[in-house]
C-alpha cells in the first residue's frame, strides 16, 4: 500500500484490544510495523497481545489506559516517546432518544469525542512531521436514523474535529474514518443482530461490513502522504441508499 515503509513505523491504537482497533493492529503488524494498543482491561490486551502473534508471528507492545481520563493520556504519551501514526477507535458510549437521561446524552461526547481530542492534544507533541492521526467516526453522522441525536451531533463532531487539527497540526496529517455497521461474531439474536440484518437493506452493498475492511482504510489513510483533513465512510453506501 503506497510507498510508506511500514517497517520503520511505530503506530499507537488506543483501543486495539478488540474490533475494529485490534483488525487494525494485526493488519499493521503483518505489514513489519511496530505497533502500541492500549486499553482498560489487562485481560483483553493479553488475548490481543497472543492473537496478533499467533496470526502475525509478531509481538506488540499493551498499555492498560482508561482515555477518558486526561492525566493517564499525558502519561501514556510522555512514557511511549515519538511515534508516526495515531488511531484512537477505543470509545465507551450508550445511544439513546432525546428522551434519554443527561449521562446518556453525554455519552457520546465524554466516551468517544473528549478521549480522542485529548489524545490528539498529548500526542502532537510526539508526532513525527510526516506521520497522521486517524480519529474513529460512524457513518450515522450523515444518516442519522430515530433514537440516537447527540450520538449523530457527537460523530459530526469528530468530523469536523478531524478538519481542525489538520490545519492545526499540520504538516501532521490528520483524517477520520467514518464507518457503517460491522459484523460482530457472537451478536446473532441480539440487538446488534437485528440491526445487521436491517442493514442489508440501508446499504447499498446489500451487508454488513467486516473490521479488515475498516483496517484496510486507517491504513490507507497513515499511508497516503497527500491525504489530510479528510472523512473515508467505508459504509458500503449506508449514507447515499
Ligand atoms: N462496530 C461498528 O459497527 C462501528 C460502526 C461505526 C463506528 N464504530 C466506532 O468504532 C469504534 C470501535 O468500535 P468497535 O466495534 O471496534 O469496538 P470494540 O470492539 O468494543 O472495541 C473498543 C476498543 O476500545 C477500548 N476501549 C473502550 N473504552 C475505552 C476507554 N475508556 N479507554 C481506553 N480504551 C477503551 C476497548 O477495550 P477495553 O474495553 O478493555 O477498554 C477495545 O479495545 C467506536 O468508536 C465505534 O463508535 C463502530
Amino acid at each position: 500500500m503506497g510507498l510508506m515503509q511500514w517497517e520503520r513505523k511505530k503506530i499507537v491504537i488506543i483501543g486495539g484490544s478488540s474490533g475494529i482497533g485490534l483488525a487494525t493492529a494485526i493488519m499493521a503488524a503483518e505489514k513489519g510495523a511496530e505497533v502500541i494498543i492500549a486499553g482498560r482491561s489487562e485481560d483483553k490486551l493479553r488475548r490481543a497481545r497472543e492473537v496478533v502473534s499467533e496470526r502475525t508471528g509478531r509481538k506488540i507492545r499493551t498499555y492498560r489506559l482508561d482515555n477518558r481520563n486526561d492525566g493517564e493520556l499525558e502519561r501514556f504519551f510522555a512514557e511511549i516517546g515519538p511515534i508516526d501514526h495515531l488511531f484512537t477507535p477505543g470509545a465507551s458510549y450508550t445511544r439513546g432518544p432525546l428522551s434519554s437521561d443527561r449521562e446518556t446524552a453525554m455519552s457520546c461526547f465524554e466516551g468517544k469525542f473528549w478521549p480522542q481530542y485529548f489524545a490528539a492534544k498529548y500526542a502532537a507533541p510526539y508526532l513525527s512531521s510526516d506521520g497522521s492521526i486517524i480519529l474513529m467516526s460512524g457513518a450515522f453522522s450523515q444518516r442519522p436514523l430515530a433514537g440516537g441525536a447527540s450520538y449523530g451531533a457527537c460523530n459530526g463532531a469528530i468530523e469536523s474535529l478531524g478538519k481542525a487539527l489538520a490545519v492545526e497540526l499540520a504538516p501532521v496529517r490528520v483524517n477520520v474514518v467514518s464507518p457503517g455497521t460491522i459484523w460482530r461474531e457472537g451478536q446473532e439474536g441480539t440487538p446488534r443482530g437485528e440491526h445487521f440484518k436491517e442493514y442489508e437493506q440501508l446499504a447499498l452493498a446489500g451487508r454488513v461490513g467486516r473490521e479488515e475492511e475498516i483496517a484496510e482504510t486507517v491504513l490507507y489513510l497513515m499511508s497516503s502522504a497527500f491525504t489530510t483533513g479528510s472523512t473515508l465512510f467505508p459504509d458500503g453506501g449506508y449514507t447515499l441508499l
